[in-house]
């Protein structure tokens, strides 16, 4: 193993074990029930408390484990990294299903190298971790993606077209946009599913459950940990539109992920 793979497989048992305390807290709060502490963006855009305790959580482990590292995650300030590594954090990904008693939640951990953004970054390591369901998706770079000790691998082809999905951002005035891109992809779709965590979504491209995703919109916390599934999976992410305050993050497999590509581009 090289030095920087040594490192990266550090950060990933690292992020394994803090996802593993993490979701099982918001698992813990979420039998006894939910409070909504606030809403964001629009109405639909909810933080609950459990939100930001697992948040809290996180970060004091990352700060007592890696002082120094920064730290960018949905509920809290962002902190800039004296080390080079940037841990990108969505505490509870799928928060309305959550919210719901639906068990798609995950708690999504990846580090990061380079400037906290996510053209420029070079994802090191990845944790999803989907409490309520009892799955953990982890990935390092040059390591592979496993779900547990079984390595995830994508689909290779798509002979009855793909299995896709998506996600709908919180504002309903992009809804009819992203319904007409839903409309523009179903030609090559034998089915698509809205799960509710893209942090899921991803993690279920990488173990091949799904050929392909796309979504318009995703916050870096969203996606960070997730791409790396993919790309450790032997899939492809990419990110269109960037300058746009909506871009476009597709994945897949490869021919499932160049097949969204030469629609969506
Ligand atoms: C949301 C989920 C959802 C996606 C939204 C995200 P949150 O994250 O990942 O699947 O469609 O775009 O904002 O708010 O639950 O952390």
């Amino acid at each position: 193993m090289s030095g920087g793979q040594a490192d990266a497989a550090h950060l990933h048992a690292l992020a394994v074990d803090i996802a593993r305390e993490a979701g099982d807290l918001a698992k813990l709060r979420r039998s006894v029930g939910v409070s909504l502490a606030a809403t964001k963006s629009t109405l639909a855009d909810i933080v609950t408390e459990a939100d930001r305790e697992v948040e809290d959580l996180i970060r004091a482990r990352l700060t007592a484990e890696r002082p120094g590292d920064g730290f960018l995650g949905e509920e809290s300030e962002a902190d800039a990294s004296v080390t080079g590594v940037t841990w990108v954090v969505d505490p509870i990904d799928g928060t309305v299903n959550y919210a719901y008693g639906i068990p798609s939640y995950s708690v999504s951990i990846a580090a990061v190298q380079g400037p906290a953004l996510p053209d420029e970054w070079v994802s090191l390591a990845a944790a999803v971790y989907a409490p309520a369901l009892g799955e953990l998706f982890s990935a390092w770079r040059g390591g592979g993606a496993r779900q547990d000790e079984r390595s995830l691998h994508v689909t290779t082809e798509i002979p009855a077209g793909a299995l896709l999905a998506t996600g709908f951002g919180y504002d309903p005035a992009t809804h009819d946009g992203d319904l007409q891109t839903v409309r523009s992809v179903m030609p090559i779709a034998r089915d698509l599913r809205r799960g509710g965590s893209a942090a899921l979504d991803l993690a279920y491209v990488a173990a091949g459950r799904l050929d392909g995703y796309f979504e318009r919109g995703l916050k870096p916390w969203d996606h960070a940990a997730g791409a790396l599934l993919v790309e450790e999976a032997g899939g492809r992410v990419s990110r269109l539109d960037t300058f746009s305050s909506r871009p476009m993050l597709i994945a897949g497999g490869i021919e499932a992920h160049d097949r969204l590509s030469a629609i969506l581009a």
